[in-house]
């Protein structure tokens, strides 16, 4: 991947001039060094992950897939710092993530939105808490809300909404932010076909404009080749990488054409798809 400027506006719509509302995040190397976590205390119990190595280099876009209960979430939310590993270290800049940052965005596999704010509210809670100017904040909100299509719901409470919606305002949210790391948990995996693709296509742009490090777990082969520059598979638990690749796709050659038709696509895809059923 090429240099990514270390300061870019937050998103632009296709077509648009780069945006003024700039959080101008940068864009950050996270490292997992041979992490295992176990939950609780009983040692005869497997852990969730296993001697995890993984680093993710800044801008880069992962992909983490594996089958369901193989510690997808938990790595997500060590990488969160919302706890620490039983052994091993998470390193984001070479700093050891002993608590959650706000240049870690994360988007939970159910959305957690905060349920006594609009939905305007909950997406602008964060840039109001870092000191974002009253006049931008409602350029920011609106700018993200037209983005996941809930413009017209701005001023309801999350209980209004559907739990896809709600899953939008939660990317919504993260996304204003504005941090340099967005963890992803599923967080397509409520939407219908139609808002996925749009979404996907969204935050492809988001990424490329911004130069984010994005590591966003899905159970969707499809999708994380589609998204992903590296795809990581984890075997069920307890989870260890088991599949580490950056995703070649020789045939499009920055020609802007669909890489779900290329016939690499579909190869790497069924790939992957049969080692997972395989793990
Ligand atoms: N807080 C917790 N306390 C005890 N065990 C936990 C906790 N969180 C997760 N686990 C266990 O750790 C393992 C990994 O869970 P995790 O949520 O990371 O899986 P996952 O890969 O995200 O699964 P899914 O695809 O279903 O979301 C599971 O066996 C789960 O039961
Ligand atoms: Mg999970």
């Amino acid at each position: 991947m090429g240099e990514r400027p270390k300061s870019k506006p937050l998103l632009r719509r296709r077509g648009e001039a780069p945006a003024a509302v700039a959080g101008g995040s940068r864009p950050e190397r996270i490292e997992v060094h041979g992490v295992t976590h176990r939950f609780g205390t009983n040692k005869r119990s497997a852990p969730a992950l296993v001697g995890v190595d993984l680093t993710v280099e800044p801008g880069e876009f992962i992909c983490l897939v594996g089958p369901s209960g193989c510690g997808k979430t938990t790595l997500l939310k060590l990488i969160a710092g919302f706890f620490e590993p039983t052994l091993g270290a998470v390193l984001v800049n070479g700093e050891p993530v002993v608590n959650p940052g706000a240049d870690r965005g994360m988007v939970f596999q159910q959305p957690t939105l905060f349920p006594w704010l609009t939905v305007r509210g909950n997406v602008e809670i964060g840039p109001r808490m870092s000191g974002t100017p009253h006049q931008q904040l409602r350029a920011l909100s609106n700018r993200y809300l037209e983005l996941v299509g809930l413009a017209d719901v701005a001023d309801q409470r999350p209980h209004e909404l559907s739990g896809g919606m709600q899953q939008r305002c939660a990317i919504a949210r993260a996304l204003a932010n504005d941090p340099a790391i967005v963890l992803m948990d599923e967080p397509f995996g409520a939407l219908d076909a139609l808002t996925r693709e749009r979404l996907q296509q969204e935050l492809k742009e988001i990424w490329q404009a911004t130069g984010k490090s994005i590591v966003f777990v899905t159970h969707s082969v499809e999708e994380a080749v589609y998204l992903g520059t590296r795809v990581v598979v984890l075997s069920p638990r307890p989870g260890r990488i088991v599949y580490d690749e950056p995703v070649l796709l020789p045939g499009l050659n920055g020609s802007g054409a669909d890489a779900r038709l290329l016939p690499e696509f579909t190869a790497l895809r069924a790939r992957i798809g049969s080692m997972i059923g395989a793990t």
